[in-house]
């Protein structure tokens, strides 16, 4: 039996306030912690739900450095944009906060200072990469070099995100400054660590004894860090924006982002109620934490250890992450622009709120990456909500109107047919109290759904309208279960789409029911008049779908020509004869190619230059088979320093250019010569 709670906790990712929020966020954190917390509150549960803006760390600043502005200036612009479009999409938090808050400074100095006086940090002085002409410690996110996994260029010091491996500047090829383009120096800077390595015990007995219901994805991925092992990590760093490190000898120091932004959890709910401590400190109170799959390791592993140090606080119960949501089979990108961003879909479908919450939960990634697409979220509207959920609506009140002017019917004697209909619907509240309470929300909200099939079934199989001719006082009754199975669906729908929930309540006239209610047949009184029948879900049209496809061809478009203009922009600084002659390039010929394990990107090609047979391996793979490559001449540049990727010495590079679509095409001789011929 699953342990009953008092009261509940729910938290959802603080988004950062660097960019709007788009469909990846919303089907990954906020709509399924939003029908959750309805959910909960329509069950009469005590439940508050936190959220606010994540305003601190490097992606501001680096923000703000490339728009010429403050970094207050881009939180301030993101914040407000980000809680009014959660308002308007009817994400109900009880309290949208933001981490710039001093209730925010005051609680995370705070919890810093207690740890720190109680000796739960390591203070340890390292060498750090500092760009001597900006005058500052870079963070890895200002670091750019290649990478070692894909010789993606412009990777970055804690990923590449042309392969998605979580990198360490260290790892990077020819590293250096993305603010000056400088090459990197070390030096000495002192930092605060939370050993998480002495939590490990812990963790351990907590997770993976004790929480082996969690999604196989989140238990999955704590397992194995926890088999990694873990190291302590800093939790201050060198820069200027964030909140001081409130102690002695910390100037120009700040708490990591990742310290503080958890704690906005406990600030924000400090600024709801003065009761807060009853939330976080009662074990009675069930936590739950609604996240992306890329913040698992800060809130199973780091957070829980910042509280359990601390000693005062719950830890959560669950943290049901989900995986991401693609679009159009491609990444979501904010960089790139690649996204459907909430603020402007609610601009461009004023009153749909409820179907893309419907298509994202539907379609949530709650097991394995899922994607988005157009033509699905429209088959979606049309065939379900529309030809199911609004049909089946749409039929029950029309016919009430026709034949009873709006006045709900007497229920007769009832047809075993009729009975076998009130126990499917009877059974449907368990099945999805079961889905909800396990964060099963794309299983629940067909459930849900799974009311209305039953209705249309109903009403199919009854026939009501051909009744009518010979058993008048039969349709009475088939029409007061039908309604009754509507106001049914008032209730079910109503943490997946507020919206229609309150729209299919006023067309039959009643106030909210007691989730309790589902499957009651007496939710409707014979003799109450219900309202003006009206469509809860409209049909979208091919017109509407093929602007939204224009629009992201235009992104494309527009991306490529943006990079396109940076390699003319990006013009190399002159170079002397001389330099243009230490590099030797050799027409070779391919002998053999194979892919790298494990890689996405990389060939290893067995090459003959002339001079001798040698490796090299190659970021290519997206472009070329193994095979078309075989027997084909190249040119080569085969003094370029060795270098190791996937565990292979890599020696020399084979010269690419690349064809409009950005596909690379190899550069070869126009006529065959001989192996070794030199290229200049
Ligand atoms: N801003 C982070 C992200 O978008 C999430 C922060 S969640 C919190 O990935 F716990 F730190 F608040
Ligand atoms: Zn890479």
């Amino acid at each position: 039996m699953a342990k009953e709670f008092k009261r509940y906790l729910v938290t959802s990712a603080l988004p950062y306030a660097n960019g709007p929020v788009h469909i990846g966020h919303l089907a990954g954190v906020y709509v399924p912690s939003d029908i959750y917390v309805r959910y909960l509150r329509l069950r009469g549960r005590d439940v508050i739900s936190i959220c606010g803006s994540d305003e601190h760390g490097v992606a501001i600043t680096i923000k703000a450095r490339k728009e010429g502005v403050t970094p207050q200036q881009i939180i301030d612009r993101y914040h407000n944009l980000i809680k009014t479009s959660f308002e308007r999409f009817g994400i109900s938090f009880d309290i949208y906060s933001r981490t710039s808050s001093p209730v925010h400074a005051q609680t995370a100095s705070d919890f810093f200072r207690k740890l720190y006086s109680e000796g739960k940090f390591i203070e340890k002085t390292s060498l750090q990469y500092y760009d001597e002409e900006a005058q500052q410690f870079l963070a890895d996110r200002y670091i750019v070099g290649t990478c070692p996994h894909c010789g993606n260029e412009r990777a970055y010091g804690d990923q590449c995100e042309q392969c998605g491996s979580t990198l360490s500047p260290d790892e990077l090829i020819n590293p250096h400054s993305a603010l000056s383009g400088s090459p990197l120096v070390k030096r000495e800077t002192k930092h605060w660590y939370l050993p998480l390595d002495q939590y490990e015990g812990f963790l351990r007995h907590w997770i993976l004894d004790g929480h082996k219901e969690w999604r196989p994805n989140v238990y999955g991925q704590c397992k194995s860090w926890l088999d990694l092992g873990l190291q302590p990590r800093a939790v201050s760093r060198d820069l200027d924006w964030g909140i001081p490190v409130p102690v002695e000898g910390a100037e120009g120091k700040v708490l990591y982002v990742w310290f503080d932004a958890p704690i906005g959890y406990i600030s924000a709910t400090k600024e709801l109620t003065p009761d807060w401590e009853r939330y976080w400190k009662d074990p009675e109170t069930k936590m739950v934490h609604f996240i992306g799959k890329d913040n698992i390791v800060f809130h199973c592993i780091v957070f829980p250890s910042m509280l359990k140090a601390h000693g005062d606080y719950i830890l959560p119960e669950n943290v049901p992450a989900n995986e991401f949501l693609n679009l159009e089979g491609e990444k979501i990108s904010t960089s790139r622009n690649w996204a459907v961003w909430l603020h402007e879909y609610l601009d461009e479908f004023p009153g749909k709120e409820d179907v893309l919450r419907y298509v994202l939960c539907a379609n949530a990634p709650e097991s394995k990456d899922n994607d988005f697409t157009w033509k699905d979220f429209q088959a979606r509207n049309n065939n379900e909500l529309v030809a199911v959920l609004g049909n089946f609506v749409n039929r029950a009140l029309v016919l009430t109107q026709k034949y009873y002017e709006g006045v709900v019917p007497p229920c007769g004697a009832l047809t075993d047919y009729d009975r076998e209909t009130i126990a499917e619907l009877q059974r449907v509240k368990s099945v999805l109290e079961q889905d909800l309470e396990n964060f099963r929300f794309r299983e629940a909200l067909k459930d849900a759904m799974n009311v209305a099939r039953i209705g249309n079934k109903y009403l199919a199989d009854s026939e009501p309208w051909k009744v009518i001719k010979t058993d008048p006082e039969r349709v009475k009754t088939i029409l007061n279960i039908a309604l009754q199975i509507t106001a049914n669906l008032s209730i079910v729908i109503e943490p997946f789409m507020p919206f229609s929930a309150e729209k299919l309540r006023r067309m039959l006239q009643v106030d909210s029911f007691d989730w309790e209610r589902i499957g009651s047949m007496d939710l409707l009184a014979a003799g109450h008049t219900i309202g003006k029948p009206e469509l809860l879900f409209e049909k979208i049209e091919d017109d509407v779908i093929q602007k939204q496809l224009d629009k992201l061809a235009a992104t494309k478009a527009a991306n490529k020509a943006a990079e396109a203009s940076q390699n003319i922009e990006n013009q190399k600084d002159e170079i002397s004869f001389d330099d243009f002659q230490k590099m030797d390039i050799r027409v070779s010929t391919i002998l053999e190619a194979e892919k790298v394990a494990k890689t996405k990107k990389l060939l290893k090609l067995t090459v003959d230059t002339g001079i001798d047979k040698r490796v090299i391996v190659s970021g290519i793979a997206e472009y070329f088979t193994p095979e078309e490559l075989v027997g084909q001449q190249v040119l080569v540049l085969v003094n370029l320093a060795p270098r190791t990727l996937k565990g292979i010495e890599s020696r020399g590079m084979i010269l690419m250019g690349e064809n409009a679509d950005g596909r690379l095409v190899l550069l070869k001789p126009a006529a065959a010569v001989f192996n070794g011929s030199i290229v200049g």
